[in-house]
């Protein structure tokens, strides 16, 4: 096990912020995570746990000693009447599975392409896109418990799946109203995920974009390629390529309201863009709230408000002169401040503020 000092994370972190790790392990397998809870002065404090750093925001030095997840691996591992059961380790870039499963003859998850990050952060936030959220094709995952060593796996129940939420986000330690938490963020690491990959396929449609592209191609039918490249094409037109402009996808999450309150706010603002969801509530696009507040282009210091989706926040100094995560976190509360005065909904950011 190599233990690295000081290491750069600018390239590890897809806004592009400059910090480092203070001390920094790779995690290539399991062996590699029980060297480290062997090692008494590793394994004394906190840890933080790096994927593909696309969904965190590096507000300095990070102190807790940080496992970089480079877990790799893709295959079959089984076959059942109704699904294809494929693995893949933490490590591998979730694109880059994506992509392989569809060469494979494995559709499913072809509305999820040119999603940034890796495999083992998309359990974490429940990545979705255009439909499809990964709750919706996964099977199980293997993780290690960072205080004991063992190896355990869980289900899509136990994994406790919402929107952008998982109980990888949530601490285990008692909430502010004294309720026991159930969580396990900083208490696991992932070390591979299941997919569980439908062989009665049916393309996952409906969606604005999506609708767009199929009436333009007068395809009636989409074949699962079809619809991956529909979506990389409405992706790369739409959000920022990370390795040009950095960026960590949606800042925040879309609200949800009451149909009372949403009906409030349509008297106000006729064209707000809001979708019913099953439960009642009414869901609420966040770009849109940001974007009616004027921000779209906007920019604090480095940090600026994506001129084609609002949603998402960018490094406006490029690799050179690169934002700061202060930066970044006082463009977010301005946001927030704004769109709190004009609608009263406070929006919560995605990313992970390290
Ligand atoms: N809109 C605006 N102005 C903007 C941005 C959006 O008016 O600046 C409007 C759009 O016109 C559209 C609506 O808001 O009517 C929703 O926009 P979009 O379809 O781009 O989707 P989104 O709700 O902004 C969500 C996910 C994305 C995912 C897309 C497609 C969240 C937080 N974001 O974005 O996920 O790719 O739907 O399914 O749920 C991510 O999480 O990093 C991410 C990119």
């Amino acid at each position: 096990m190599l233990v690295e000092k000081n290491v750069p994370l600018q390239s590890s972190n897809s806004f592009g912020i400059v910090a480092k790790a203070l001390t920094l392990v790779r995690i290539g397998s399991e062996a590699d995570i029980a060297a480290v809870l062997q090692n008494p002065a590793l394994h004394a404090g906190p840890t933080f746990i790096l994927g593909g750093g696309s969904n965190i925001v590096l507000t300095g030095d990070v102190k807790p000693l940080v496992l970089k997840v480079e877990i790799t691996g893709k295959r079959l591992v089984k076959e059942t009447d109704k699904a294809w059961i494929i693995e893949a380790g933490a490590g591998e870039n979730w694109h880059e599975l994506v992509t392989w499963t569809l060469q494979h003859g494995f559709p499913g998850l072809e509305n999820l392409a040119l999603i940034p990050g890796t495999v083992g952060a998309s359990p974490v936030q429940n990545i979705g896109a255009y439909g499809v959220e990964l709750q919706d094709r996964f099977d199980s995952l293997d993780a290690v418990d960072l205080s004991t060593g063992q190896t355990f796996t869980l289900n899509a129940a136990q994994c406790a799946f919402g929107y952008r939420d998982s109980v990888f986000k949530h601490a285990s330690t008692p909430t502010d109203s004294g309720a026991a938490g159930f969580g396990l963020a900083g208490k696991a690491l992932i070390t591979r995920v299941r997919f569980a990959l439908p062989k009665l396929w049916k393309p996952v449609l409906g969606y604005a974009d999506i609708e767009k592209k199929r009436l333009q191609s007068k395809v009636e039918e989409p074949t699962a390629l079809q619809i991956y490249e529909w979506v990389c094409e409405i992706r790369r037109a739409k959000l920022p390529d990370p390795k040009v402009i950095g960026n960590a996808g949606s800042f925040f999450k879309n609200p949800t309201v009451s149909p009372e309150q949403c009906e409030d706010i349509i008297q106000r603002d006729p064209k707000i863009v809001h979708y019913q969801l099953a439960d009642g509530s009414v869901k609420l696009a966040a770009g849109w709230l940001i974007d009616a507040c004027g921000w779209k282009g906007k920019s604090i210091g480095n940090a600026g408000v994506y001129d084609k989706q609002a949603l998402v926040l960018v490094n406006r100094g490029g690799a050179a002169n690169p934002v700061t995560g202060g930066e970044v976190m006082t463009l977010a509360k301005a946001i927030q401040t704004s769109v709190y005065e004009r609608f009263g909904l406070r929006l919560e950011p995605e990313p992970v503020v390290v």
